[in-house]
């Protein structure tokens, strides 16, 4: 019986270690810095009153969960600096806008975006199929 406790023992106490040093994926990657400071601009920017990430938010324009790999940086750049007719321009700093895509480049690791963007319409809605 000892012998059988001693073994499970050493069993968990390998598991453990192997699970704490080997356990986590990429989803579980910590937040930078600037993915820190990124969350703070995007939430006193307000961007999600008209964007979703992973599908919640506003639907005024398009999901960014995925828009880093979807889209070039200096796109965003653009959008995020000027706006367009629709989207206001933001005044932010060089440094801020870089820290705002750090943060949708996070978004954009631990998430996948479940609607594509040829089946959203640019007020937001999405274009379901009929039943
Ligand atoms: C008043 C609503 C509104 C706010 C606030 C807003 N956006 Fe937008 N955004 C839009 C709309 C609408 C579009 C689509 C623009 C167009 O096609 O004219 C857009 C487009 C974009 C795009 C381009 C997406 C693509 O697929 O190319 C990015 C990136 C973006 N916004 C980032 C942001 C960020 C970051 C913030 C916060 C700093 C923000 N937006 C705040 C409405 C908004």
């Amino acid at each position: 019986m000892r012998t059988v406790l001693a073994i499970l023992l050493v069993l968990f106490a390998t598991y453990s270690v192997l699970v704490y040093e080997y356990g986590h994926g990429d989803r579980d990657e910590r937040a930078s810095t600037a993915v820190r400071v990124g969350i703070r601009i995007w939430q006193e920017e307000i961007c999600q009153s008209c964007h979703q990430l992973y599908g919640l938010g506003g639907y005024m324009g398009p999901d960014l969960t995925n828009v880093v790999s979807q889209r070039d940086t200096m796109r965003i750049r653009t959008f995020i600096r000027y706006g367009t007719g629709r989207m206001p321009a933001h005044a932010l700093s060089d440094v801020e806008i870089d820290q705002l895509i750090a943060f949708l480049a996070w978004v954009d690791r631990t998430g996948t975006r479940t609607m594509p963007p040829e089946a959203t319409h640019w007020t937001g809605t999405y274009l379901l199929e009929k039943p």
